[in-house]
């Protein structure tokens, strides 16, 4: 038995926003890059991340009515505690990510241009201070991100390619 469609879809179309979201964070701040690549690609980091927002607020809504499937029995006890704290800092951080960039932009003065051509204003004030302490969450964060998926990712493949127990087969393929 698997996850239901919609948290199925939600959780790849996490998977693709996220992973343009980290290489394109990473690359767009550091030094020497063309300044017309790196305005793109803030435009972009800004715009899909705005959408993300969306996007995870939608997941953890969904997940709050949603109960998971329960897992194969074969799986230990302290798999399992591993496994579910893993999920719950993935949705911690994914929303952290997600807060702390529009916070940063909006509160700094900066345009999010994705949403001004689609005339959805910012909701947040000018407020220096609070757009530094957003910036430096931003960053923070991002390293405790990263950790996450890593071991997500070396979890799943583990399950899919390893023991092949269908712990992979609950939440692919999308549909
Ligand atoms: C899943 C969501 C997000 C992820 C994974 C993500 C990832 C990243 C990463 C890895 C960096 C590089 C930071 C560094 O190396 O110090 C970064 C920087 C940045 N991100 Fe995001 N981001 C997300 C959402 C957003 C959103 C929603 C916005 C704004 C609407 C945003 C705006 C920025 C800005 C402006 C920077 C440049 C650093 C700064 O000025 O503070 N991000 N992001």
């Amino acid at each position: 038995m698997g996850y239901d469609v919609v948290s199925r879809l939600l959780h790849w179309v996490t998977v693709l926003i996220v992973f343009v979201m980290i290489p394109v964070g990473l690359y767009m701040t550091q030094d020497g890059i063309p300044r017309a690549t790196q305005d793109g690609l803030f435009k972009l980091h800004k715009g899909l991340g705005s959408i993300f927002l969306l996007v995870i607020l939608a997941r953890l809504a969904w997940r709050l009515f949603h109960r998971p499937p329960p897992l194969p029995a074969s799986i230990a006890p302290a798999q399992r505690w591993a496994a579910e704290a893993v999920h719950a800092g993935l949705y911690v951080f994914l929303l952290v990510m997600a807060v702390s960039g529009y916070v940063r932009v909006t509160t700094g003065g900066f345009p999010i241009e994705w949403l001004n051509a689609i005339g959805i204003p910012p909701l947040l004030p000018k407020m220096e201070a609070v757009s530094k302490v957003a910036s430096i969450v931003h960053a923070v964060a991002k390293n405790g991100l990263i950790l996450l998926i890593l071991m997500h990712v070396g979890a799943a493949a583990y399950h899919g390619i390893v023991r092949r127990d269908g712990v992979m087969s609950r939440m692919w393929p999308p549909v």
